[in-house]
């Protein structure tokens, strides 16, 4: 098995140029199902990715990746499809359940492997699952599937979700598109992922409004025989260069491909930290930092600050003068971390959903393990600023959700190795 082996305390400067979205590529790619021909670009090579496109192939699309272009090119010839998706394609990866409201709201059925809990939470789909039933699907579970139908199709309405929930949004959205009439969701997920998802389905010929927390669609016939779409940047990757920067820069470190007004709300927390951010156009410069301050901050759905870059701030904050608070108000089980962190030195304390965390201190290399996407990265992070070596395990994690990440800390002359 794989592991990064990772010296710490290089002094960091240089370049790091920003990937495609890995949460916006998945709804879209799940939304190629209903359309003919479509031009995905800016697709960060990354398992995820590989996962749904393997996923759209088991259904009958053909996905073609052009790895030296980050391009997917899908084309659906909308024969001999397979409204399934089994649990092999869905275990490892949750985002799987959304080609759901694709398949329903096209064929009429669909029989969803549920993709179960993971390491951060339960992660149930009731909200997905809600949306469904009032556009007019009937919805069984059985043996570990989601066995939906909806033989007159799927029909308009008002939706107001009890809670915020980017994936329920994307299946209602989804669904929506091809539904019968009008719809209107209320009290929806407004990440930028979606709004690229929405742009994408415009782009398919549907009418979509976007007000607040309220999402209109009206379903129109597909006016593109073919689709280009370029995929946004990937908002927590950058989160999480401005956090190594802000660790590790000597000079100054670039974070290029990226639109600074999205990311608005984290350069706001980071600053206030005392992180030296330089907004540009189309990049930020983090310069070298000192006196940090601490903070107290809670996790929200955007524009608050995200969960997935929780474990990040985290390492961050182990470097602040004072005792620093953060509560996870997305996931129950978020800290998988801590302990792993602990190992390094970390002080932290864990008081139901808040981490109390006191810093400064001095963290030492040990060899640890990774139990999820952005907890492995804060673990690389970590191993940025300590003593000695650090060596992480299980970084198959990190293969899901970051393109290039060794290659982009090398050239900030980071020293860290696969092996
Ligand atoms: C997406 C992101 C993930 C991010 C999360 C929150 C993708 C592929 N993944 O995940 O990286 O951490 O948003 O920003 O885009 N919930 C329910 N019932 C449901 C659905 C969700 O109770 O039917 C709960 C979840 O357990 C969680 C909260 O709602 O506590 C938010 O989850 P949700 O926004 O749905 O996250 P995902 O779409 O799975």
């Amino acid at each position: 098995m794989q592991k990064l082996i990772i010296k710490g305390k290089k002094a960091l400067s240089g370049k790091i140029s920003i990937s495609g979205s890995k949460n916006a590529t998945l709804p879209i790619l799940a939304a190629t199902i209903l359309t003919k021909n479509v031009l995905v670009k800016n697709i960060p090579l990354v398992k995820d990715i590989f996962t749904m496109c393997e996923l759209l192939n088991f259904i009958g699309l053909k996905t073609i990746i052009n790895k030296k272009k980050n391009t997917i090119e899908i084309k659906n010839n909308e024969k001999n499809i397979k409204t399934f998706a089994p649990y092999k394609l869905v275990k490892t990866m949750r985002a799987g359940v959304l080609v759901l409201g694709s398949l329903l709201t096209k064929y009429g059925n669909a029989k969803i492997s549920l993709p179960g809990g993971c390491a951060i939470g339960t992660r149930p789909v009731d909200l997905h699952l809600f949306a469904l039933k009032k556009l007019g699907a009937k919805i069984k579970i059985k043996d570990g599937y989601i066995l939906a139908e909806a033989k007159k199709g799927l029909k308009g309405t008002i939706i107001n979700f009890p809670s915020i929930s980017v994936g329920a949004t994307e299946n209602a959205l989804l669904a929506a598109t091809n539904a019968k009439g009008k719809t209107v969701l209320k009290n929806c997920a407004i990440e930028p992922e979606i709004k690229d998802l929405i742009a994408f389905l415009k782009k398919k010929g549907s009418i979509i409004n976007l007000k607040g927390r309220t999402i209109t669609i009206i379903k129109r016939k597909s006016i593109l025989s073919r689709i280009i779409h370029n995929v946004m940047f990937d908002r927590i990757e950058l989160g999480t260069y401005m956090i190594a920067g802000a660790l590790a820069a000597k000079n100054n470190i670039t974070i290029d491909k990226i639109n600074p007004k999205i990311v608005k709300n984290e350069i706001k927390v980071l600053s206030k930290i005392g992180v030296r951010i330089i907004e540009k156009k189309s990049s930020v410069i983090i310069k070298k930092t000192r006196n940090l301050k601490k903070i107290i901050i809670t996790t929200k759905p955007y524009p608050g600050f995200p969960t997935d870059l929780q474990a990040q701030l985290m390492i961050l904050l182990t470097q602040v003068n004072g005792v620093s608070k953060i509560k996870e108000d997305i996931f129950e089980n978020r800290f998988m971390h801590v302990p792993e962190l602990k190992r390094m030195g970390a002080q932290i304390k864990i008081k139901n959903r808040t981490a109390i965390i006191t810093g400064p201190t001095k963290l030492s290399g040990a060899e640890v393990m990774a139990t999820d996407l952005r907890a492995s990265v804060s673990l690389v992070l970590a191993g940025l600023i300590a003593n000695n070596k650090t060596i992480i395990n299980r970084i198959y994690h990190l293969d899901r959700g970051y393109e290039f990440l060794e290659e982009k800390l090398k050239n900030c002359k980071a020293e860290i190795r696969r092996v």
